[in-house]
């Protein structure tokens, strides 16, 4: 207990040497008063939303926010794409530039397909061969089986939306970089904050401790529901991986049970 208030105390002095004096309820000077409101859940865009000592709280930390807010957030400032309104024109912008090596190399960028106003998003790691010869996202033998998987529980591939987290065939297939997931990452970000998904689910280990920054196995990720900024996400293992081992189809079969069971749920 005493060393719980010493610590209270020293994150009390950190906050102070950073914000100056504490000002518990009262906000600051030039902040508008507080809009009178009869839900006092509904978030005013034009109200910045502060803490216990006056500062502002970090959008992405923000539960009060809506999740595409919070996710938007996380874009850099000088990212181009970051106040685009639409998937056509973010897809434009990403087709026409290159921002690492990977992107100068590739036949097309693969973008995403599916429904702009999807509730279900499937996030995969990067196009392959297939996929960048088309311009689109799981063509190949992984994505066929993808089709029959999302089939069997009554989804079709038009009703979902579908991307990875590169956007350019890394060679060899190898596993995306720290560079190019860098580089990348935002994108897959602000398609999320413009299709507002009830759920999210991860295909494969790569792709799941990258959205959700683990570096788990995909046996600790499947079969729960993880938070994403407010948008629940679960994780299976990948197509491909699938088609490697077949003692791997009867979880993925658990997962997507689970999955259909709270996109219902989600969506009713
Ligand atoms: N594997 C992926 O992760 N994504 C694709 O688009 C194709 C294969
Ligand atoms: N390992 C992976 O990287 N992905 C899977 O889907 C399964 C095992």
């Amino acid at each position: 207990m005493r060393s719980l208030l010493q610590d209270l105390r020293r994150a009390l002095e950190h906050e102070t040497s950073l914000h100056g004096p504490l000002v518990p309820l009262d906000r600051p000077d030039d902040a508008p008063p507080p809009a009178a409101s009869d839900d006092q859940d509904a978030h005013d865009p034009t109200m910045p939303n502060y803490d216990l000592f006056g500062n502002k709280v970090d959008p992405t930390e923000d539960a009060s926010l809506p999740p595409s807010e919070r996710i938007e957030a996380l874009i850099p400032d000088d990212a181009p794409y970051k106040n685009m309104t639409s998937l056509e024109e973010v897809e434009a912008w990403v087709d026409a530039h290159e921002l690492v090596p990977i992107d100068e190399d590739r036949e097309h960028a693969v973008f995403g397909v599916g429904d702009p106003d999807a509730d279900l998003v499937i996030i995969g790691e990067a196009p392959g061969a297939d996929e960048d010869k088309q311009g689109e996202p799981f063509v190949g033998r992984a994505g066929k089986l993808l089709d029959k998987i999302l089939e069997a529980i009554n989804f079709e591939r038009e009703d979902v939306y579908i991307t990875n987290i590169l956007k350019s065939r890394p060679p060899r297939n190898r596993n995306p970089n720290a560079e190019e997931v860098e580089a990348h990452l935002p994108i897959l970000y602000k398609q999320i904050a413009l299709i507002q998904p009830k759920i999210i689910l991860c295909v494969g280990k790569v792709a799941a401790n990258t959205l959700l920054d683990r570096s788990s196995a995909l046996g600790s990720l499947r079969g729960k529901e993880h938070d994403f900024y407010g948008i629940p996400v679960m994780a299976t293992y990948h197509p491909a991986a699938l088609l490697r081992n077949a003692n791997w189809k009867r979880p993925t079969w658990e997962d997507m049970k689970l999955l259909r069971t709270r996109y219902d749920e989600l969506t009713d």
